[in-house]
């Protein structure tokens, strides 16, 4: 079986082809958008992606020597993410499937980052936690879906780290060489200020830390590398505690790192020193796939089409607040 993917839900558009046997990937083709300055412009972004839909899916297409009449059928990632952009995407996919008479497989972004994590890790059940620019949340399968077992209860902590170091000026380019310019500035600093930690539960908050790590800054009297060092710090080491809970309550064996935030070297150290301590074995996605990417959606829609998954052209809305935990996974029961 082969599936041809597409993923729009924020600043990535991209078409991945993939086959239900190894090497599996066939296919891998994307663009993104950078704002000109400050964060995302959905309606410019989605002006972006219909500029490069045909190129990229062209691309896809002649990367993977098919066209769209061999695939089996089109996934199309249908939220959670950005109106605009999710739009784009959606009308692509409704096109192809309706043109070429293809079902059409509505896949959710988030778990689409999870099964393209368990498989290139090769695990099977792992406690998930998946740190991106829009979503923080910790998930593990349970009763035939991926359970949410902690979240933010506020801003994601991708967007954390994007908006604190827009508003002390090192940034836009948010990641330079592979490495967020947070973790860059932090590397510098040497002393902890004190700054608000808020777990509640099992869930995590950024905004109040956003604030005063602000306040700090714009007080004049503390080193920019210790605010860094600091907010770093209180920032991942919230994460880690909710994994590790999370680890204590699901007994789950695997733990898998997924999202854009996953790149980080010092939040991996940290997730390294957990597992350890935990004994579970650790995974944590390459970059080139832990980002957004069209791959995850074909593979994503791949596992679903195969368990008799799709949707009517017509009836495939966008839904920029679908939760993972609403989506029955039945390749996993
Ligand atoms: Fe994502």
């Amino acid at each position: 079986m082969i599936v041809l993917g597409i993923e729009s839900t924020a600043h990535t558009f991209g078409v991945g082809v993939v086959e239900d046997r190894p090497p599996y990937i066939l296919a891998d083709k994307r663009v993104n958008y950078v704002p000109s300055r400050g964060g995302i412009h959905p309606r410019e972004a989605a002006l972006y992606f219909m500029d490069n839909a045909v190129k990229v899916l062209r691309e896809a297409l002649s990367e993977a020597k098919l066209s769209v009449k061999d695939v089996d059928g089109i996934a199309v990632a249908l939220g959670p993410g950005l109106g605009p952009c999710l739009r784009v995407g959606a009308t692509i996919a409704r096109a192809l499937a309706t043109y070429f008479r293809k079902p059409l497989v509505p896949v959710n972004h988030a778990v689409a980052h999870i099964e393209i994590g368990k498989l290139l890790t090769g695990f099977k059940d792992p406690l998930i936690v998946y740190l991106s620019g829009g979503n923080t949340m910790i998930l593990a399968f349970s009763d035939g879906r991926y359970r949410v077992f902690g979240e933010t209860l506020d801003i994601a902590l991708g967007n954390f780290m994007d908006t604190f170091v827009r508003e002390v000026g090192i940034a836009p380019p948010y990641v330079v060489n592979g490495v967020h310019k947070l973790d860059m500035c932090a590397d510098e600093g040497k002393n902890f200020i004190n700054l608000p930690y808020v777990v509640k539960g099992q869930d995590v908050s950024f905004s109040g830390l956003l604030t005063a790590a602000l306040k700090l800054f714009r007080s004049g009297v503390y080193d920019l590398r210790d605010i860094c060092y600091s907010v770093r710090e209180v920032a991942y080491t919230s994460i880690v505690e909710v994994s590790e809970r999370g680890l204590a309550h699901t007994k789950k064996k695997e733990l898998l790192i997924v999202g854009g935030v996953a790149a980080s070297k010092v939040l991996r150290t940290k997730f390294e020193v957990l597992s350890m301590l935990r004994g579970v074995r650790l995974g944590v996605v390459e970059p080139k796939y832990a980002v957004d990417n069209g791959v995850m959606i074909a593979w994503t829609g791949l596992l679903a089409l195969k368990h008799g998954v799709s949707v009517e052209p017509e009836r495939a809305y966008v839904r920029q607040r679908w939760r993972p935990d609403s989506v029955d996974i039945p390749w996993m029961s």
